[in-house]
């Protein structure tokens, strides 16, 4: 694992940390996915927002990403909007130039000045694991939550997304990890309407990798990619308040929901999401797969696509927007005892920014 972190000390971080955006020490020291590996390319930088943030992303000639603050410290101006000249990023207002290390080495009109020790952008630490950049606003609490399927060879990895939320992250990753909309958002595909599974109660348990439920199985009319009806055990894991994956164990049944063989196939789909604001998150998912390894990837990435697109249009609508951390503000019944769970981790973790 490589983590680049050049930050300056805490004396020299940008007013920006005190004016807007997210202040919750707990979001803050946690690790967050701004993009896809290959969505940075070399040559110029690229703009994200995080947690209400503007910030800056480049990848250096010999391969290394950065992630900084989207700020000159000369008068403010967005280094996103510069050029990339010599591995440098020169200001797109007066030309200061930017090393690999954040400390300017030019001021063009006055060339030959030495900069001052304060002329420096503001990076971040970032690493990229699991074909994901992440990126850490303050000081990294934890590693980046697992992925272990990622080194598992025998199953076949897919990244689909992103996916445009105009809603909440939460209520996006809660949506990710609730088993009993399947029938009526994912009609004829996860659940049947006219059939609806009954959930039998299940368990969830807060581990050192987040909360983690008992298998919950469930009939889908089809069950995966190959098009095939199953009845699918569903393990989720809500790794980190941004951050759950569930691994759903699929047996091929017939029209009677009996299983037509003993073969079990594993289908994994780890999912981020990336606050922009209270109200705006990106989701994206990296799918490991064993028997739909023989699926074509783009048929993989087109059924997660229709899936998240159908999850998207109900929780756009969900009010309010911010997350109610409180379980009083909504109702909650035992099925949800996952989300009951995370609600109040949230609220244990001290988090306020796109919570109400
Ligand atoms: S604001 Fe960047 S060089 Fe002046
Ligand atoms: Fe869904």
């Amino acid at each position: 694992m490589t983590v680049t972190d050049n930050r300056p000390k805490s004396d020299n971080r940008p007013l920006t940390l005190q004016d807007i955006g997210c202040k919750d020490e707990a979001l803050l020291n946690d690790w967050h996915v701004v993009g896809y590996s290959t969505d940075f390319e070399s040559g110029r930088p690229y703009s994200v927002t995080l947690l209400g943030r503007d910030l800056a992303v480049w990848r250096d000639s010999t391969g290394e990403l950065h992630v900084w603050e989207d700020l000159c410290i000369h008068r403010g101006a967005r280094l996103s909007g510069g050029t990339i000249i010599n591995n440098q990023i020169a200001c797109p207002y007066h030309g200061w130039r930017y090393n690999t290390e954040a400390k300017c080495t030019l001021i063009p009109s006055a060339p030959r000045d030495k900069p001052m020790a304060k002329a420096r952008a503001f990076p971040w630490a970032v690493q990229e694991r699991y074909g994901f950049a992440w990126v850490c606003l303050g000081d990294p609490a934890n590693d980046v939550p697992a992925f272990p399927q990622w080194d598992d060879e025998a199953q076949k990895k897919v990244h689909a997304g992103p996916f445009e939320f105009g809603a909440n992250g939460y209520r996006a990753l809660e949506n990710f990890v609730d088993i009993t909309h399947f029938p009526f958002v994912h009609s004829g595909i996860n659940g049947d309407p006219d059939n609806p599974d009954e959930i039998h109660p299940y368990s969830v348990e807060m581990t050192d990798e987040g909360l983690v439920t008992s298998e919950i199985p469930v009939f889908q009319p089809i069950g995966d990619s190959r098009g095939r009806p199953t009845i699918s055990g569903y393990t989720y894991r809500i790794q980190r308040p941004l951050v759950a994956a569930f691994t759903k164990r699929l047996f091929d049944v017939d029209e009677n929901h009996r299983p037509i063989s003993d073969d079990v196939n594993y289908f994994t789909v780890y999912a981020t999401a990336q606050l922009v604001s209270e109200t705006h998150s990106i989701i994206r998912t990296c799918v490991a797969v064993t028997k739909e390894g023989a699926v074509s990837d783009q048929t993989i990435k087109d059924r997660v696509t229709m899936v998240f697109t159908q999850d998207e249009a109900i929780v756009g609508t969900q009010r309010p927007e911010r997350i109610p951390a409180e379980l009083r503000y909504e109702l909650h019944h035992r099925n949800d005892l996952l989300a009951q769970q995370y609600r109040s981790w949230l609220r244990s973790l001290g988090i306020t920014y796109g919570v109400i």
